[in-house]
């Protein structure tokens, strides 16, 4: 049995889609267990580049099997436009089972999350519009519809003509906008429901079949640890649980089946939406990664905050996420730089903070420790061994080794499958 989780160490994008790409060549099944269509999670093979949003990134390889779990907020709308795009592309999407238990993002969702974004005016967090916090919102009030209720004509009617009129209530009454009609909504999903209906399952029976036959599971996280409900920079998070522990829940497996947690982290730091960001480079340096980083959203297309490798982050996803290994991404982005500089601490009023503060007054107000190293002003590029790495490379992975305490597996030094260099085989 081998069961690995990945999870972002930082707040998302740091390249989770690529290094599942790489390491589900070698899985059996690939499951995605949080969030929504927030995340894009980006797969360059070759000339060609996929950008995924719901469906795991494992669906590249037709032997793969493909789970969407329970954990999710679905919309069916944007589900089945991926599925169409894979299949344009000659994607086999046959593979793919997708949870009776995710709940199902609704036209109210997405516009209520648009409102309550305007509602907090100069305190926004800068979400992706796209319906998840108030999808999630729903689903703790308990009036969410599942998939399983989607599919069953009678429980959908009831449950939908329930929250439609509460959500009428709320948006003209207290938003004073138009509210959503019952019928229009009924028969679009309705098509949706026969659409999908084939592919859902108990996916939990599945992944669990799977674990029981000794097969190699991939949980593919999405988001960034630091944005997770709980343990990220509340309230600029997103509404589920990136860490790695939540695999265990938006799957249905036990804690026990576990057996690895690999953090994927970029070689910097970045961040979309609001909130403080410590190392942020807000000069021409902060400038000159975004342009080589390419750092703009997968999702909303918004230009990425950036900023140096911050360790006082990547220490806190290593105890709250449990990350035994590092996939350390986008070195090459660094290739030109005179000098590389890594947070080491937090200066906060005069003392040094080695833990990550929970208070965002605290956050905000702390300056980064930073380490000055040389660059290797080397491109990297097309280089697949670590020894091959300039020295000054080594030197910047091998601090981040001895001050996180975390090994480092994988280093990618480019956007291809090609451009990544193992270091431990994790199946
Ligand atoms: P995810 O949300 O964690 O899957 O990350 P995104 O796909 O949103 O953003 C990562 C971006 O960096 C994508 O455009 C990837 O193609 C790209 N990328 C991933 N790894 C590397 C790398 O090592 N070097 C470079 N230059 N780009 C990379
Ligand atoms: P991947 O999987 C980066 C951020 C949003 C916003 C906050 C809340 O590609 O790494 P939401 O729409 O979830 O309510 O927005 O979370 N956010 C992400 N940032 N990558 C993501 O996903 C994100 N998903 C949500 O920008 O700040
Ligand atoms: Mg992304």
């Amino acid at each position: 049995m081998s069961a690995v989780v990945l999870v972002g160490a930082q707040w998302g994008d740091e390249g989770k889609g690529k290094v599942t790409d790489f390491l589900a060549e070698k899985a059996d099944m690939v499951i995605r267990y949080m969030g929504g269509n927030n995340a894009g999670h980006t797969v360059v093979v070759g000339d060609k580049t996929y950008k995924l949003h719901l469906i795991p990134s494992g669906i590249l390889y037709p032997g793969t099997k493909c789970v969407i779990g329970n954990g999710l907020v679905i919309d069916p709308k944007v589900l089945i436009r991926e599925l169409t795009y894979l299949k344009d592309e000659g994607i086999d999407t046959s593979n793919l089972k997708i949870s009776e238990r995710a709940h199902v993002i609704m036209p109210y969702h997405i516009a209520q999350d648009a409102m309550e974004e305007e509602l907090r005016g100069a305190n926004k967090i800068g979400t992706t519009k796209s319906g998840i916090g108030p999808a999630y919102a729903d689903k703790a009030s308990r009036i969410g519809i599942r998939i399983v209720d989607l599919l069953d004509k009678e429980e959908f009617a009831i449950r939908l003509k329930e929250n439609i009129e509460r959500k009428n209530e709320l948006f003209t009454k207290v938003y004073g906008t138009d509210g959503f009609d019952y019928e229009e909504i009924f028969e679009e999903y309705l098509g949706y429901a026969e659409r999908i209906k084939d592919m859902v399952a108990d996916t939990s029976v599945h992944i669990n079949g799977y674990l029981d036959q000794g097969e190699k599971l991939l949980f593919e996280g999405a988001q960034g640890t630091l944005l997770d409900l709980d343990l990220g920079t509340y309230p600029y998070v997103t509404s589920s649980h990136p860490v790695a522990g939540a695999a265990c829940i938006g799957a249905g497996v036990g804690p026990n089946k576990i057996n690895k947690v690999i953090g994927v982290a970029k070689a910097y730091t970045t961040r979309v939406g609001e909130g403080p960001f410590p190392t942020e480079l807000l000069d021409e340096m902060g400038e000159q990664i975004r342009k080589k980083g390419n750092e703009f959203g997968t999702t909303t297309g918004r230009p990425r905050r950036c900023g140096w490798l911050d360790l006082v982050m990547l220490n806190y996803s290593k105890r709250v996420s449990g990350i035994n290994t590092i996939a350390l991404t986008k070195v090459d982005v660094l290739d030109e730089l005179d000098v590389i500089k890594i947070c080491t601490g937090y200066k906060y009023r005069g003392e040094i903070l080695k833990n990550f503060p929970t208070s965002l007054k605290v956050l905000a107000e702390c300056e980064p420790e930073l380490i000055e190293m040389e660059g290797w002003k080397q491109d990297t590029t097309a280089i697949t061994s670590y020894d091959e790495l300039p020295e000054n490379a080594k030197k910047y992975v091998e601090k981040i080794k001895e001050l996180t305490g975390m090994d480092v597996s994988i280093i990618a030094v480019g956007p291809g499958r090609n451009q990544t260099i193992v270091i431990d085989e994790l199946f």
